[in-house]
Order: structure tokens, then C-alpha cells, then sequence
């Protein structure tokens, strides 16, 4: 899935909050192409079958507000934008230009309003807790383990807190990424990104404030290889 990724400064000029060192994509819609190449062909529709999940792990509400981290060229968003309905509000933000500018079109196309935006995980552009949701898929593999505590870190903050008065629960924290089977020895760490094991990422969870913190795994049945997993899921509240 990188064979077309680049690491470099966003050419958008607002400095501090649009530099990642992680890793970015930002091929528009020939991210879209080899991504349905290798749904189709290797993955056998589980990358699609990973975002449902997602949504569904969400458990989201008509009328939330969502925010979808490293949201590439949309899929996902759009997807969140159906489900909280026409009273809801989608954000998505990435650091790669094209990504976004491909995203904003298919919605378009689609006639679904979702605000994307060029940013990064680790500097949400975004108030104090702005949003009861905040989602993402296969993104966190792209970043070390220092973007990955200040991307939650940031999540944490965005996300809305508890309310004791009512009893309403800390905003909701749904993640999906590659698994990275145990028995590999870790592949060579491209551009400061790498992968963790779910547990590991799930620790960051946790040490980021979240409660609740709930692991998932998703299998890739047909090839034997991949047998400790394909995908994992965290999810988790706010604490
Ligand atoms: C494999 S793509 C996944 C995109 C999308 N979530 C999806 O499911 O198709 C990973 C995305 O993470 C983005 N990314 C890299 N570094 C990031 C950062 N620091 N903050 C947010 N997104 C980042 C990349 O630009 C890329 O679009």
C-alpha cells in the first residue's frame, strides 16, 4: 500500500501544524485504484469489510459530530457522513493535499457535506472537546510511537469528557490498523513510521486517559501467512 508514499513537509506552507514525521500518502485517486487493486485481488474485500466495522465498533448516533483521523481520500467519512445523517457533522483531516482534494470531490459527488481538511493527527486543528466521535482506519501504522502518544494525546483532547451531572459517558474512540503478527521480527522501520502490536497500541490507549479500552481482531482466513491476524481494532471512551 506505500509503494506510491511520500515523506515530506506538506507544500500547503502553514508550518508547525501541517509537518508530520509520519508517513504520508498523496496520490488521490491512484491510492483509490490500488487500494480497490489489492481489496479486490489479495485482500478479498476485507479492507471493506474493515471499515464497516469500524462504523459499526462506533456505534454511532444520528446527529454526532465525527471527526476521521488520517482520513486519506475519504471512504471512511463518507460512510460516517450516512450514519450520523443529515444532522451530524463529518470532519476529516490528512496531511496529504491530493488526498484531501480526492476526498472532498467524491463527497461532492455524493452530495454528502464533510468538511476535509489538511492536518495532522499530532495538532488537531480543532477546540477542546469538539467531537463525541473520533475514528480512523489503517492510519496509525504510519506513524512512530512518540506521533502515536501526541496523536492521542491530541484525540483526547478533541474528544468530549464524560458529563457526571448526566451520567453521559467521555467521547468514543474507535481504531483500525494492520496487524503486525507477532511472530515476524519487526519490519524495517521506512520513513520513522512502523507498526505495533495491538496490545501496544492499546497501552498507548489506555495511557492516554481512555477507559474501556477493548481489542478486536480481524483474520485473513485464506492465506495461511497471515494466520495471527490481518487487522485489529481499538476501542475506547474517554475518560
Ligand atoms: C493507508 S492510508 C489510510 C487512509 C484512510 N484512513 C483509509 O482507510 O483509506 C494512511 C493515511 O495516514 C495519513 N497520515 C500520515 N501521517 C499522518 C499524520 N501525522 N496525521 C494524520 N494522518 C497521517 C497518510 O497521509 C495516509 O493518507
Amino acid at each position: 500500500m506505500h509503494s506510491f508514499a511520500k515523506h515530506r513537509h506538506s507544500k500547503s506552507g502553514k508550518a508547525s501544524t501541517k509537518i508530520t514525521r509520519g508517513l504520508i500518502l498523496d496520490t488521490g485517486w491512484r491510492y483509490d485504484l490500488m487500494e480497490w487493486f489489492f481489496d479486490t485481488f489479495l485482500f478479498r474485500g476485507k479492507l471493506r469489510e474493515l471499515r464497516q466495522r469500524t462504523v459499526d465498533l462506533a456505534h454511532l448516533q444520528p446527529g454526532e459530530k465525527v471527526l476521521d483521523v488520517g482520513c486519506g481520500t475519504g471512504t471512511l467519512a463518507m460512510e460516517v457522513a450516512r450514519r450520523v445523517g443529515a444532522t451530524g457533522r463529518v470532519f476529516g483531516i490528512d496531511p496529504g493535499e491530493q488526498q484531501i482534494a480526492r476526498a472532498r470531490s467524491k463527497a461532492a459527488r455524493r452530495n454528502l457535506s464533510i468538511e476535509f481538511q489538511v492536518g495532522v493527527v499530532e495538532h488537531l486543528d480543532f477546540p477542546d472537546q469538539t467531537f463525541d466521535v473520533v475514528i480512523s482506519t489503517i492510519m496509525m501504522h504510519h506513524l512512530s510511537d512518540s506521533l502515536k502518544r501526541q496523536g492521542l494525546a491530541e484525540i483526547a483532547r478533541v474528544l468530549r469528557s464524560p458529563d457526571p451531572a448526566s451520567g453521559k459517558p467521555g467521547g468514543r474512540l474507535v481504531i483500525a490498523d494492520f496487524k503486525r503478527p507477532e511472530e515476524r521480527p519487526a519490519p524495517p522501520v521506512r520513513f520513522g513510521a512502523g507498526g505495533s502490536r495491538i496490545q501496544d497500541l492499546a497501552a498507548l490507549v489506555k495511557n492516554a486517559g481512555f477507559l474501556r479500552v477493548e481489542i478486536e481482531e480481524m483474520q485473513l482466513p485464506r492465506f495461511p501467512a497471515h494466520s495471527a491476524g490481518f487487522a485489529s481494532f481499538v476501542r475506547a471512551d474517554k475518560g
